[in-house]
């Protein structure tokens, strides 16, 4: 019998920690020969990003890294979750490496070290090089071989400081988003076919990296994938919506989860993409299923699914109006979210160990007033996610780690700088630090283990 209960702490060794990524945070878009991304590019193209904000300053991370360690010091963190930004090592892709770009990333891994702070590494998250993208982006397999090189790279460079890696961020961000919907950079709208090989070659980096990992990666290395899985709750937690949820959950997720898990695409994806299927090689099977040793999710928003009618295996409802939401348009409120994926994908692939690689949520302008950022909607929206990881662990859901997004507000994509994440107000104007209330409550919740 397990002695978690309600009122238990979180595990001894369940990581706690807060999440940001290179494009996002770093700004020197051009410093020390790094080279343009997908994003320097896409930013500046009228009427793609909101305010038409680029990335060429953000938060001036890359100047500042100290300064923000040390504050993040101060609140009790301990584990950090960041991004290796491709440009900035290999301008170009491939080719020539960037001494330089290695540099910077020497010094930022040194200072988190005195500062007493854990890397979390993700190879790539969505920046790709500009150069590639002229060569086909994702839709070329040429973007594989790149990849395949960055990550032996950077692994073999990193690999004595950095113990904790995660191969890609969001595949259906920078594939189906980008080359399908053309929300996200390079903002190209293809067809399901050429979408449908970008996941494939997304897939074979995944792969690649885990690869590198095992190869360079030296001892206590791991790694995993992060994934934004499309996630089901059940309408009522009985067991026939339980069933719809998961049927959904699979079919939803057989492209990307299901294909790690696999050796071939499912029946269930085949059927569903019919001719638009993509092009496999030989052998890419055995690289895409490569063993991981932890499954990386990023939470933010569900749909409530229940058992069918007239025989249906599931139906999914419509959010209605007044269902509560972020001021991010595809960023509902539903905290069951971060209980029921993490539980689908232990019980359906088998998942020993998960993390939350990322949970938060998105509002516009908090200013600052009398030197405060009173944000307790984010404060509420934590306390309530924060509860159902407890709830998911004490069920047995082996949850290790909980990273948030963000500790500073930053480069929200296509959003630009108006939509805030961050427990961390910067002023985008002054490049000023101002810890917002949810930052306290985070520093009580990480320092006593409990959801205060
Ligand atoms: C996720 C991204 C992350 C951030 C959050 C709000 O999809 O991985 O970079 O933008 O959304």
């Amino acid at each position: 019998m397990s002695t978690f209960t309600y009122s238990s702490p979180f595990p001894p060794s369940f990581v706690f920690g807060v999440a940001a990524a290179s494009a996002q945070i770093e700004g020197a878009a051009f410093a020390d020969g790094k080279g343009e991304s997908v994003w320097d590019r896409f930013a500046r193209i009228p009427g793609k990003v909101a305010g038409g904000d680029t990335l060429d300053v953000a938060c001036d991370h890359y100047n500042r890294f100290d300064e923000d360690f040390a504050l993040m010091k101060s609140l009790g963190v301990k584990h950090y979750r960041l991004s290796i930004a491709w440009p900035r090592l290999y301008p170009q892709g491939d080719g020539l490496l960037n001494q330089a770009g290695l540099d910077f990333y020497h010094r930022l891994f040194a200072s988190m070290a005195r500062h007493g702070i854990t890397p979390w590494v993700t190879l790539f998250h969505w920046d790709l090089p500009q150069s590639l993208e002229d060569r086909g982006g994702w839709t070329s397999r040429g973007t594989v071989d790149a990849f395949a090189r960055y990550a032996e790279t950077v692994v073999k460079a990193f690999g004595g400081v950095v113990k904790n890696w995660i191969t890609l961020n969001e595949i259906r961000c920078f594939t189906w988003l980008a080359y399908g919907v053309g929300s996200k950079a390079p903002g190209r709208k293809e067809s399901a076919a050429v979408v449908n090989q970008t996941f494939h070659h997304a897939l074979l980096c995944h792969g690649h990296a885990v690869r590198a990992v095992r190869e360079h990666g030296g001892v206590g290395a791991r790694v995993g994938l992060t994934d934004n899985c499309d996630v089901s709750v059940p309408v009522t937690e009985t067991p026939a919506d339980i069933a719809a949820a998961k049927a959904w959950f699979v079919e939803k997720n057989a492209h990307i989860l299901g294909a790690i898990h696999g050796k071939g695409y499912s029946q269930v994806h085949l059927d569903r993409v019919g001719a638009d299927a993509p092009t496999v090689q030989p052998g890419d099977f055995d690289l895409i299923s490569e063993p991981t040793d932890f499954l990386g999710l990023n939470i933010y928003s569900a749909s409530y699914v229940r058992a069918g009618r007239n025989g249906q295996p599931y139906e999914a409802l419509a959010l209605p109006r007044h269902y509560p939401r972020a001021d991010s348009v595809w960023l509902n409120l539903v905290p069951q979210a971060i209980y029921w994926a993490p539980r689908m994908c232990h019980e359906l692939y088998g998942h020993a160990s998960i993390f939350i690689t990322e949970n938060g949520c998105g509002y516009d302008d908090e200013p600052v007033v009398d030197g405060e950022v009173a944000d307790l909607h984010r404060r509420d929206y934590l306390r309530n996610h924060l509860r159902e990881v407890h709830r998911a662990i004490a069920d047995g859901v082996p949850i290790d780690g909980y990273f948030l997004w963000s500790f500073i507000d930053n480069y929200e994509w296509e959003d630009g700088y108006q939509r805030r994440f961050g427990i961390v107000h910067c002023d985008f104007r002054t490049l000023k630090r101002t810890p917002k209330l949810s930052a306290g409550y985070y520093a009580d919740v990480m320092r006593t283990r409990t959801v205060v």
